[in-house]
């Protein structure tokens, strides 16, 4: 019997649309998907997963389903659920526990269920999920035959985890395949925060001066697609200093937040770290400055100080929040500072999670196949796996590699020709 708690079962049939688009998008999960499908090598597993309820994460839990696994899904965000593919992914089998607009109490029933099912195995992105089994479902955790980590800030939680001796089982950092993050966080991420910002606002790009908080994997997205769309200036800032020299030479200007925060326009987020935009910031930017996070958490722009410094607030249009000043300047605040990506939009595009989602397939693959060899450590995914998923995105995508000659091969391996 399927268990499930979602906003309204009538989505479904708009939800299986919506699957049907992404599938069709997602060429690697789907060739695997097939691959498994008749084997059914997850028969004995019980996998309980909490991401994004979204069309491309449907994909990865219908694949795992059919190749046998018995599923269970929670949102790894309060805001992000598409709720039409929640109740799809009911009719499919699958338990789900997600919609969109949860309490912080609510998200938390929801990962608690999960934990209650006892996995095998478990998917998590931002490490809630980790957390929470360590903290007060030990006994399970210790149980388990390994889990995945899907995002940067994840792994950091994790590996902080791992260095106090405390980590209970094997974790994948599917967040550290080349072929997540080099596409989902760079291209994925900028892409899509911006798809973001444009449904939420419909402001014109051209012309405006974009702040960019982090020059790390989606920083440099944002500011590449940032310069794309027509900004007039494109400002990074950093506070590391090899990162602000890349982004000084990939021709950003750099400069320290409390300076852009006097000239920018709209203010993007994407470090991993709190307190990024605050009260000292807020109080110098111009009438009408535009502030959106891409970074996991609702942290990077403080909202406890940007309501102490505001006198009056309110809902002017779906996932913009204005915040009048007492000079009565105006700031406004996207996607009560979530991921605005993934909340004002549909997260990154079903063609960079075939990569993301096809890792983290091959993840619980590993981790069932390894069972009882791992130690509890954070672990990068095989590269063999890694450079297997980009050959047949290429292949899919129809484009072919060089070829090494022998000659050129035993040349790679020696140390005796040179000049
Ligand atoms: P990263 O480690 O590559 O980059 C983060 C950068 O932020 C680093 O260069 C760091 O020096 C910089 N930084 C830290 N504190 C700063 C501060 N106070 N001011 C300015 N810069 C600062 O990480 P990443 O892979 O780019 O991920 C960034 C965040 O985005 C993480 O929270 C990650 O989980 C999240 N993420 C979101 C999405 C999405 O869909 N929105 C996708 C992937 C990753
Ligand atoms: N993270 C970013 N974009 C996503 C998407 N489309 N689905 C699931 N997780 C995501």
């Amino acid at each position: 019997m399927v268990e499930y708690k979602v906003k309204d079962m009538s989505l479904a049939e708009q939800g299986k649309l919506k699957i049907e688009w992404a599938e069709a998008h997602m060429p690697v999960l789907m060739m695997f998907r097939k691959m498994y499908r008749d084997k059914k090598p997850f028969k004995d597993l019980r996998v309980a997963a909490v991401l994004h309820v979204t069309k491309e994460t449907a994909v990865l839990v219908k694949a795992l389903k059919d190749a046998g696994a018995d599923v269970w899904l929670a949102a790894s965000n309060p805001l992000s659920t598409q709720d039409d593919v929640a109740a799809a992914l009911v009719d499919y089998g699958i338990n789900v526990f997600a919609w969109r607009g949860q309490s912080s109490k609510e998200y938390y029933w929801c990962i608690k269920r999960l934990a209650e099912s006892e996995p095998d195995i478990i998917l998590d992105d931002g490490g809630d999920f980790h957390a929470l089994l360590h903290k007060e479902y030990i006994e399970i955790a210790s149980r388990l035959i390994g889990g995945t980590e899907e995002t940067t800030t994840g792994v950091i939680r994790l590996k902080a985890l791992e260095k106090e001796g405390l980590l209970k089982y094997p974790v994948i950092a599917v967040n550290n395949a080349y072929t997540k993050y080099l596409f989902d966080n760079r291209y994925g991420t900028g892409q899509s925060t911006f798809d973001g910002i444009l449904r939420a606002t419909n402001i014109l790009v051209a012309g405006k001066i974009v702040v960019v908080a982090g020059y790390g994997w989606v920083g440099r997205g944002i500011a590449l697609r940032a310069r794309g769309l027509g900004a007039r200036r494109v400002i990074v800032v950093e506070v590391d200093p090899i990162k602000a020299l890349e982004a000084v030479f990939d021709g950003f200007e750099v400069m320290p937040m409390i300076e852009a925060a006097k000239i920018g326009d709209i203010f993007i987020t994407a470090t991993g770290n709190k307190k990024v935009i605050r009260k000292e910031h807020f109080l110098v930017m111009k009438d009408g400055a535009i502030l959106a996070n891409a970074g996991h958490f609702n942290v990077e722009i403080w909202i406890p100080d940007l309501e102490e410094v505001s006198i009056e607030k309110r809902r002017i249009r779906e996932n913009v929040e204005e915040y009048k000043l007492k000079d009565g300047r105006r700031l406004y605040l996207l996607a009560e500072g979530r991921l605005v990506n993934l909340v004002a939009a549909e997260g990154h595009p079903s063609e960079v999670m075939d990569m993301s989602f096809a890792n983290q397939f091959m993840a619980v693959k590993y981790l069932y196949d390894n069972r009882g060899k791992l130690p509890p450590k954070v672990m990068n995914p095989p590269y063999e796996i890694d450079s297997k998923i980009a050959e047949l995105k290429l292949k899919t995508m129809g484009i072919r590699l060089e070829v090494l000659t022998e000659e050129q091969k035993e040349y790679l391996k020696s140390w005796q020709l040179g000049t």
